[in-house]
């Protein structure tokens, strides 16, 4: 049988429940969560790199990986080889090679790396002292984009697919006190199999675009707790914690929620792990205008976990959206991953309020993270401003949906995200994907994906950025005729009238019959504008354009009684290689309402009053 075919059949012929055990057996895995509230040494600052096109530091001539030909072969540029005399020859030499920044991207930190995709290997030399003998260590990373391949002293450690989301490696037995060499080969090239594939309307960043830290913890450490409000008991708190190490059976677990006055005790199982549910009385709701967040305090005999978590829930009603029971209008924004002032990858504290401060500006209560799961200093810092959050895996136009490691990639990188952010209150949608074309093996794909999500997380929203179009034959009535809107609890699509499709006062000529009895969030609509770029509102790329589309939008919308939401397409410009248009583009996608240059355009403002006038009450 043709390899397709057997794709196809394996597909069909596992059921959803098999996916869902096997996606869950890979969450167990050794992968260390909490590292964001737990002491660690930084590895982030300068590096050293080789940029090597045709990964000369990792096949032998014949194209064999010398991770596989198994004798240590000194080429092989993971093993940081030195000439032990002169007559050696040694053809690399990471310490006399050129130096970057960790985290960051590479395009923006080298001219001559601005477009490259390909192979850069990066090293990093450091010490290190271990507090307790009996101590475990991980190396964790942010993100690394798109392909990751660790070597820590010569030792593989691992590989990791996906630009971004979190993964580490358990250390213990490969780090020295002393002269540890850390080796990571980043392929950051697109492949048509991959999450995301080929083609996407933003910048290919490669590199250690993310923190990279060593975390200590105790031989048995508590590796996951979730502390929700229970969807199913109301009053109640639930959840569980997962220990980790061969002796995590039957060891007592303390949680303690100081101003909640619970102290509770748990006791594992032969799993390492317990349920928790407890009643609360009284509690102080998260949400936007009160973003209360709990400190929480999780110990066993060996381990210690203080994390701060905001209570909320978050569900829909017939086409109501209900933050702790009361409807609730997400006023949004897109945002990209991307700090345009500094030039690439966002990454840190302050890269995320200052993305987060202008949404705040704008009058936000609610921000749309494309296409991507973005850095976990944004969704922490959301949780302490009382933003609502929406997060995405990269599933984005045309992912090959027959194509059992593809699904693997995309379950893969949703798993660890859920894994990330469950406990934070500011997160309240996955979305599954974004603009992908209508198909059975699609349908099949993104339901199994929301399966997935739903049974990791049943405590937040399921969605993903349909398309819209016309009933049939009439082009100016739009409806979701999309399948998949039968599968998540938020309807929400991308709509670009007035810029893709026609020109603005078409707005007024449209009307939408949607016929799913859920909360509509309209997740992206907008137009480009070259920030200083003046001339009459007919004329395209002038802010005048712009802003005559967002008024011609915003009007339009007021004929969609069951709109909860929306969040117009974006924050800020954004680099895409898509976008060539001379002296208006050049390489830059303007649909943002902030330039490139942290000016704001006039359409700015007209959101901004727009949502201001969202929160008078009436
Ligand atoms: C699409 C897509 C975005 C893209 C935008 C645009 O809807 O979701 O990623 O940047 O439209 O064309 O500007």
């Amino acid at each position: 049988m043709e390899k397709r075919d057997s794709l196809k059949l394996m597909r069909f012929s596992i059921p959803a429940f098999l996916l869902f055990v096997l996606s869950q057996l890979s969450a167990q895995s050794n992968q260390l969560t909490n590292e964001y509230i737990r002491p660690s040494q930084s590895l982030n600052g300068t590096w050293n790199y080789i940029v090597d096109p045709y990964e000369t530091g990792y096949y032998n001539y014949r194209y064999q990986p010398y991770d596989e030909v198994g004798k240590k072969a000194d080429a092989a540029f993971f093993n940081n080889a030195k000439p032990s005399g002169k007559s050696d020859l040694i053809e690399y030499n990471f310490d006399e090679s050129d130096t970057i920044q960790v985290p960051g991207d590479w395009n923006t930190q080298k001219e001559k790396l601005f477009y490259y995709e390909g192979t850069i290997w990066y090293k990093k030399s450091f010490d290190y002292q271990r507090k307790s003998a009996t101590n475990r260590v991980f190396l964790h990373f942010g993100a690394v984009n798109y392909q990751a391949d660790v070597y820590l002293n010569g030792t593989k450690l691992g590989k990791h697919l996906g630009g971004f989301t979190p993964f580490s490696f358990e250390v213990s037995e490969v780090l020295k006190k002393t002269g540890n060499y850390l080796v990571v080969k980043v392929d950051n090239k697109r492949h048509k199999e991959g999450v995301p594939t080929l083609n996407t309307d933003w910048w290919n960043y490669g590199g250690i675009t993310r923190d990279v830290k060593l975390v200590e913890v105790p031989a048995d450490f508590i590796s996951e707790h979730v502390l929700q409000m229970d969807t199913e008991k109301s009053g109640f708190l639930s959840g569980y914690i997962q220990l980790n190490g061969s002796q995590n059976a039957n060891q007592e677990v303390k949680v303690n929620i100081p101003e909640l006055k619970i102290q509770t005790k748990w006791v594992t199982d032969a799993q390492g792990r317990t349920n928790i549910s407890v009643p609360i009385k009284k509690i102080n709701f998260w949400s936007p205008e009160n973003p209360y967040l709990y400190p929480v305090l999780i110990t066993t005999n060996q381990d210690t976990l203080r994390d701060t978590i905001g209570f909320r829930t978050i569900k829909t009603q017939g086409t109501k959206l209900l933050l702790n029971n009361k409807e609730v209008f997400l006023r949004g924004i897109c945002i990209h991953e991307e700090n345009a002032l500094r030039g690439g990858r966002a990454y840190s504290g302050d890269d995320a309020k200052m993305l987060l401060g202008w949404a705040k500006e704008l009058g936000c209560n609610y921000v749309r993270l494309a296409h991507y799961p973005h850095n976990e200093h944004m969704v922490r810092l959301a949780d302490e401003m009382g933003i609502m959050v929406w997060e995405e895996i990269p599933v984005y136009w045309t992912i090959q949906w027959e194509n059992a490691e593809t699904y693997q990639n995309a379950v893969t990188q949703l798993k660890d995200v859920i894994r990330r952010d469950k406990n934070r209150a500011s997160v309240i949608i996955w979305s599954m994907a974004n603009e992908t074309p209508n198909s059975s093996p699609r349908f099949e794909f993104l339901s199994n994906l929301a399966k997935t999500a739903k049974n990791l997380d049943n405590t937040r929203l399921i969605s993903a950025a349909l398309e819209q179009g016309s009933v049939e034959g009439n082009p100016s009535v739009r409806t979701i005729s999309d399948p998949f809107a039968d599968v998540v609890d938020v309807l929400s699509f991308n709509q670009y009238i007035g810029w893709y499709d026609g020109l603005p006062d078409k707005c007024s000529q449209i009307t939408w019959e949607i016929t799913q009895n859920k909360p509509v969030l309209i997740s992206e609509f907008g137009a480009d504008a070259r920030f200083g770029f003046h001339a009459d509102s007919l004329t395209r790329f002038s802010e005048e354009y712009q802003a005559y589309v967002y008024t011609e939008t915003l009007k339009m919308f007021s004929k969609i009684p069951q709109l909860s939401g929306f969040s117009p397409w974006i924050l800020v410009d954004f680099r895409s290689p898509r976008r060539v248009l001379p002296n208006i583009q050049d390489g830059w996608n303007r649909k943002g309402l902030i330039s490139s240059g942290g000016e704001r355009k006039q359409a700015f403002y007209i959101l901004q009053e727009y949502y201001r006038q969202k929160t008078i009450v009436k």
